[in-house]
Formats: structure tokens, C-alpha cells, sequence
């Protein structure tokens, strides 16, 4: 390139009053380019050649945007009319399902009239626009500076310093309450502690999930998976704070043969029988571990794919899940039913707690 080069004495580029040269490099130029095709055929379309065709197309653009007129104010009206009341999944249906439906009609009107319009009624002649040079002309470049240099002196920008740099703070400082709101999504008072307590406690037998019905030691065989709320869970019902507390409380629950087990000295009495007990919320951002391989003893989260092995204290093997699933301690009752020797040692859930500290 000889249009500019790079100055040793003060590293400035200098321009050069050359004319640029081209020349084709190594670039190969093929002998047998094919011919411009030139524009395709401009075919008339039916609005182009008949006004009442034309008509009718408008008439049908109009009842499309209408339609998506008529669909958000459905969507805004039905937000009233179905409001989610907690606890009532029924209701949570039924206000997704009509802001849903008002929504899609809203968004799905103007994008059909859009097209139409483009399609039916705008002009559809292909047009060609020479391309240009990007660089403008030497001229051109030095008024641009002109423009900027007025600009500059008129606005004062660089010759009153604070009136700048206060400027730059408020641009900077203005965005700021949008972060802070951010706040709002997650409790204001340490966080953890929601997830730190569940319902489960000394005593408390461990049951089907979704039925309730308390489990027996002896019904769980040797490679079985079960799904495990607190039966205190099921005796609440479905009602205020229930999905609130399933969401802490669940657990896989497991049987292996003891000798598979390896535990640690401080937890050896943590299961029964080679039963154990996990939390089912994974550690990573809280989806629910369901997929149990039972030949590996491997815990799989489908969201993410970390992977939990059961037979050493539920540790992660394998994708992003930062700490083990907590393990929930348990033994056999007078009657043989399993239950709780407490609640979790350790918060239940995603671990981004820990990094808080
Ligand atoms: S939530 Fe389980 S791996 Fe991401």
C-alpha cells in the first residue's frame, strides 16, 4: 500500500500526494467470467394491474393490523380478568394461556400485515445503486474535521473541562438506579438463609412424592430410585407455600449395597442399610436432578449435564455444578419407616451463596 506510511520520527502517519496505484496482486482474474445476468423480469402483480385487487389487498392489511390491535388489548384485558392467585395453578394456566393467545394475535397480525403490504401493495421494482467509494473525498474529509472543530469550539466541549467531565458522570452515574433495581430479584436479606431451612426435621418420615404415603426401609430394593417429599409436606396440601416448600424439600432417595458406599467417618450415620438420601435441587442453578443411572450410581442434571456420584457423598464429576448435592440424614423409626434425623447440614440449591462470602 503507498498511500501511507508510518513516520519513525514521531509515529504519526503521514499522507502522501500519490495517486493511489491498483494493481491485482497475486489474485488470480478468471478468463471466462460469466456475463451479468441484468435484472430479472419485473412481473406485474395483480394490484399492480387491477385498482379493485388493490383495494381489497389494503381492506385485507387493515383487518390484519386491526387484528393485532384487537389481540393486545386482549392480552392487556385478559391480564385483569384472569389474574394469577398464589397457589391456584389453575389460575396461573389460564392467565398464561389468555395473554398467551392475546399476545400471539397482536404480534402475528402486524407481522402478516407487514409482509402483505410489502408483498401486494408497495412498489417491488428491483432498482440498482452504483456502489461508491467508502472513503470519501479529500474535501469532503476536511470539512467533516471543519464541522467537528466548529462543533467543538461552539459547544465548548473540550475548552470547559467540568461542564464536560460533569456531563460524562451523569451519562455514567444515570444507568445506575436500572443495576440497583436488579436487587429486586433475589431476597434483600441474606439469600441462603431461605434455602439453608426446609421442612425437613428429626423425625419426620420420608414419603412419595406425589401421593404422601410414608416409606418403608424394606420396600426399597437394592438399585431403586424414589422421588421423596417430608409427609408433613403432604399433610399441608396444596395450598399457600406448598410449591414454596416442595421446591426446598424434595429428595432422590437411593439404595445401593452398603459396601458400594464410600462415606466419610462424619457421615457414616447419615444412611441406612445403604439408603441414601440427596437433595434433588441441583447445586448448580436449581433444576431438579431426576436421571439416575443405576449401574454407575451417577446422578444426571438434564439441564446442564452435571453429574453427581452417589456412591461418594453425591460429589460433582463431571459439568458445572460448583458443590455436591446436599445429603439429607436418615434412619428407620420404631414402626420401620424411614425419617429424618434432621433438616439439611448445608443450604439446598444453587451454591452462588457461596461466593458472596
Ligand atoms: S442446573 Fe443442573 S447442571 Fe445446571
Amino acid at each position: 500500500m503507498a498511500e501511507h506510511h508510518d513516520s519513525a520520527a514521531d509515529g504519526s502517519a503521514v499522507e502522501l500526494s500519490e495517486p493511489r496505484t491498483v494493481t491485482s496482486g497475486t489474485a488470480v482474474i478468471s478468463a471466462d467470467r460469466f456475463e451479468n445476468p441484468g435484472l430479472p423480469v419485473d412481473h406485474q402483480r395483480v394490484t399492480d394491474l387491477d385498482p379493485a385487487q388493490e383495494r381489497k389487498a389494503e381492506r385485507r392489511i387493515i383487518w390484519l393490523f386491526w387484528l393485532s390491535l384487537i389481540g393486545s388489548v386482549f392480552a392487556i384485558a385478559a391480564y385483569f380478568i384472569w389474574p394469577i392467585e398464589p397457589g391456584n395453578m389453575t389460575s396461573t394456566r389460564m392467565n398464561n394461556l389468555m395473554l398467551g393467545i392475546g399476545i400471539t394475535l397482536g404480534l402475528f397480525g402486524i407481522g402478516l400485515g407487514a409482509v402483505n403490504w410489502a408483498k401486494s401493495l408497495m412498489h417491488g421494482h428491483e432498482e440498482v445503486e452504483p456502489r461508491h467509494d467508502t472513503r470519501g473525498t479529500e474535501a469532503t474529509r476536511a470539512r467533516a474535521v471543519e464541522i467537528f472543530q466548529q462543533a467543538n469550539a461552539e459547544s465548548g466541549f473540550t475548552r470547559r473541562r467540568l461542564l464536560r467531565n460533569s456531563l460524562i458522570g451523569a451519562l455514567v452515574v444515570a444507568p445506575l438506579p436500572a443495576v440497583v433495581l436488579f436487587r429486586d430479584l433475589a431476597p434483600a436479606d441474606e439469600p441462603h438463609e431461605l434455602l439453608r431451612h426446609t421442612m425437613w426435621e428429626k423425625g419426620t418420615r420420608l414419603a412419595l412424592d406425589p401421593s404422601g404415603a410414608p416409606i418403608k426401609a424394606s420396600d426399597v430394593t437394592v438399585g431403586s430410585v424414589f422421588h421423596v417429599i417430608p409427609e408433613s409436606l403432604a399433610k399441608l396440601g396444596h395450598g399457600d407455600g406448598y410449591l414454596e416448600e416442595k421446591a426446598k424439600a424434595v429428595v432422590l432417595m437411593m439404595r445401593l449395597r452398603p459396601e458400594e458406599l464410600n462415606e466419610a467417618e462424619d457421615r457414616k450415620d447419615w444412611s441406612y442399610d445403604g439408603i441414601v438420601a440427596y437433595s434433588k435441587i441441583c447445586t448448580h442453578v436449581g433444576c431438579p436432578v431426576a436421571l439416575y443411572e443405576q449401574q454407575t450410581h451417577h446422578l444426571l442434571c438434564p439441564c446442564h449435564q452435571s453429574e453427581f456420584d452417589v456412591a461418594n457423598h453425591c460429589e460433582v464429576i463431571f459439568g458445572p455444578a460448583a458443590r455436591p448435592l446436599p445429603q439429607l440424614p436418615i434412619t428407620v423409626d420404631a414402626e420401620g419407616y424411614l425419617v429424618a434425623q434432621s433438616d439439611f447440614h448445608e443450604p439446598v440449591g444453587p451454591s452462588f451463596w457461596e461466593r458472596e462470602r
